[in-house]
């Protein structure tokens, strides 16, 4: 293709880009709970070891294929490596964003159902009743499948833009927004009385709580957090031009996106200790618990409480649309660029298709609830696939590639910029090591674990 291809506008762009695929849902329902169920603070201490020697790494590595390419996912592996057989692999993690997307898509919708509801007092009205509520929405037909739609028409919207007029212009700006907002939230939770308990439950290092599999946890995690594997760092990284430093760039993110779970952890987590009830885990903890947590502050401050609620699904719905755009984009790179096919038609492609099974994934809590795989509705089996197998072995995929199958000179070149990079040069062998040898080795024992758990 000889046409010229986008780039983003600054390091900041870069950052904010990035931060806006990893900072999403997995911040806010997942990293809280599993902090407070793995040893508080032993877990966080493992979580950054983990992101630190292991994601980042990878996270390199997808940049450096990335960069050093300027292509899709699919693309970039062809060539790196002409005529070999791992462009099939490249095309595997064309796959596995979209059918994130198909379910990440479906909760983006409940999170405007729940902006609305707050935005109506729902929450915050008195003698308002909670059971079910939530039980009730999710096995409902319609309404889900057209929050749903909604959330990813929206993504479509912010696509269709472009790199630099739609993805850098959200970000740009939703970014510093879900910061503050967070900031705000996190602030209210630390003045509920008894929110210091919610606090404790996160920073009391129990190193004895920190089992094999909250360890295999913390790692999962950080993963997840960084939406490694599955091409989204790959294809954000090939709009990243030659004189950025990709470094810098994946340490930003990774501090952004840490700074954010602590944040979302400790506003979550103190609020729901000053109401005084048991931390929920999974999309249960935001969209059961919260809103009753809620509900008991609004008996002291009705007004303030409800501003939060807004203010906290408004936060939880711009962290899902920033990563679901980033999941978007890779099946649209992947069209444009090795199909030919326009930018406006291949958002339409990826927009049905992802629907589609999308809308399937909401049915199975209601309608198609007797559809089940292994036990699992389809949504959860999905949710299961991706991110206990197929994310992993993409980023397997990455590591080995720029490990063991691109040449040295090339991966320390894109790496320091041409040698111009002084810090770069200096933790390029250590870089490499933890590519070539921790991050497979480390990523196989996961899998197996993941497996036999
Ligand atoms: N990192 C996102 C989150 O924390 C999820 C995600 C995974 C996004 C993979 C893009 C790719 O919610």
């Amino acid at each position: 293709m000889t046409k010229s291809r986008e780039h983003f506008g600054s390091r900041f762009a870069v950052v904010m880009a990035m931060s806006g695929s990893a900072i999403g849902l997995g911040n806010i329902w997942r990293f809280p709970y599993l902090v407070g169920e793995n040893g508080g603070a032993a877990f966080i201490a493992v979580y950054i070891l983990a992101s630190l020697f292991l994601s980042v790494p990878i996270f390199l590595a997808e940049s450096i294929i990335g960069r050093r390419t300027h292509s899709n996912t699919f693309g970039a592996i062809d060539k790196l490596a002409p005529g070999s057989c791992w462009k099939w692999l490249g095309l595997i993690t064309v796959f596995t964003p979209l059918i994130i997307l198909s379910y990440y898509s479906v909760v983006g919708g409940w999170s405007i159902e729940y902006l609305i509801k707050s935005l109506e007092f729902k929450f915050t009205a008195p003698d308002v009743q909670f059971d079910g509520i939530f039980g009730t929405f999710i096995s409902s037909a319609w309404w889900p499948l057209a929050c749903h739609t909604i959330f990813l028409f929206v993504c479509a919207l912010i696509i269709v833009g472009g790199v630099k007029g739609g993805i850098e212009k959200f970000s740009n700006f939703s970014m510093p927004v879900l910061f503050l907002m967070i900031l705000i939230i996190m602030i209210y939770s630390f003045t509920l009385p008894g929110a210091k308990a919610g606090v404790i439950y996160l920073v009391k290092p129990d190193f004895a709580g920190l089992t094999r599999t909250g360890i295999a946890s913390a790692m999962g995690q950080s993963f997840y957090s960084l939406s490694l594997g599955v091409g989204t760092i790959l294809t954000y990284s090939s709009y990243v031009s030659k004189k950025e430093n990709l470094l810098t760039s994946g340490l930003g993110t990774a501090g952004f996106d840490l700074l954010f779970a602590l944040m979302a952890g400790f506003a979550v987590m103190s609020a729901v200790f000053a109401a005084g009830i048991a931390p929920g885990s999974g999309p249960g903890l935001i969209f059961e618990t919260l809103p009753y947590v809620f509900n008991k502050m609004a008996t002291f401050s009705p007004i303030l409480s409800s501003v939060v609620a807004i203010l906290f699904f408004l936060t939880v719905l711009i962290a899902a649309l920033t990563s679901a755009v980033s999941l978007f984009e890779v099946g649209v790179a992947y069209l444009v660029e090795e199909k030919n096919v326009r930018r406006m038609p291949a958002t339409v492609i990826i927009f049905f298709g992802v629907w589609l099974v999308g809308c399937m994934c909401s049915l199975s809590f209601g309608p198609l609830k007797g559809f089940t795989l292994y036990d699992k509705n389809l949504f959860s089996f999905l949710d299961m696939i991706s991110s206990n197998f197929l994310m992993a072995a993409g980023a397997m995929v990455f590591a080995i590639f720029v490990g063991w199958k691109m040449k040295r000179e090339d991966v320390y070149d894109e790496f320091t910029n041409g040698g111009t990079l002084r810090f770069n040069v200096k933790c390029f062998p250590l870089i490499y090591f933890l590519i070539k040898y921790v991050a497979p080795v480390v990523i196989g024992v996961i899998f197996i674990s993941g497996l036999i758990m």
